[in-house]
């Protein structure tokens, strides 16, 4: 578990103003929260080019502590029938306090009301239980989600 608290745990750090937003977060406060994952350690991603990422996205939603970018999540889709949750990031010191549920709640419900039937992802470690509370079954082993990195 990242630093901050257990999924569990009490959340030491104080929220003082929380707001949702529907949309897509800016580069300049998603760049460090995005750092915070580790993923850019293999990823290797400029803040050019994930500016590009956040561009190409279908639906994003964010939350903000007053002025400050604390989790953020984001869908690529088809625009039809089926979309990817991807970038579904809370800042550690903002980790359990419901901020990823909500997150996931309102993507959903956008994802829904735009016709979207499909809705995939890839769990990151440690993170299937978080996803499985909120609806989504891993795929069984006959006909499992597959990736190739390039
Ligand atoms: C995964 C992540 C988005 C969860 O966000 P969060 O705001 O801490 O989670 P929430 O407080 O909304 O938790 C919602 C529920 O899931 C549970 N939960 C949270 N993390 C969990 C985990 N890793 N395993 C099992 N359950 C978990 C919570 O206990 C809570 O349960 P409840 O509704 O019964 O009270 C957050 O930990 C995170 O950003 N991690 C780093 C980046 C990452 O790995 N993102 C996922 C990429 S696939």
């Amino acid at each position: 578990m990242s630093a901050g608290t257990d999924h569990k745990g009490t959340n030491p750090f104080p929220m003082n103003n929380l707001r949702y937003v529907d949309a897509i977060p800016g580069i300049e406060a998603f760049y460090p929260l995005f750092m915070t994952t580790g993923w850019n350690e293999r990823l290797g991603l400029t803040r050019d080019a994930l500016a590009t990422a956040l561009a190409g996205s279908f639906y994003g939603v964010c939350a903000y502590d007053g002025d400050t970018l604390v989790a953020a999540g984001r869908l690529l889709s088809d625009g039809a029938y089926q979309c990817f949750l991807c970038d579904l990031i809370v800042h550690p010191d903002h980790q359990g306090r419901g901020i990823g549920k909500e997150l996931v709640r309102r993507l959903l419900g956008h994802a829904k009301s735009h016709g979207i039937r499909w809705m995939q992802l890839t769990s990151a470690r440690g993170k299937r239980g978080f996803y499985e509370k909120l609806g989504f079954t891993a795929r069984s082993e006959e006909a499992p989600g597959m990736d190739i990195w390039l």
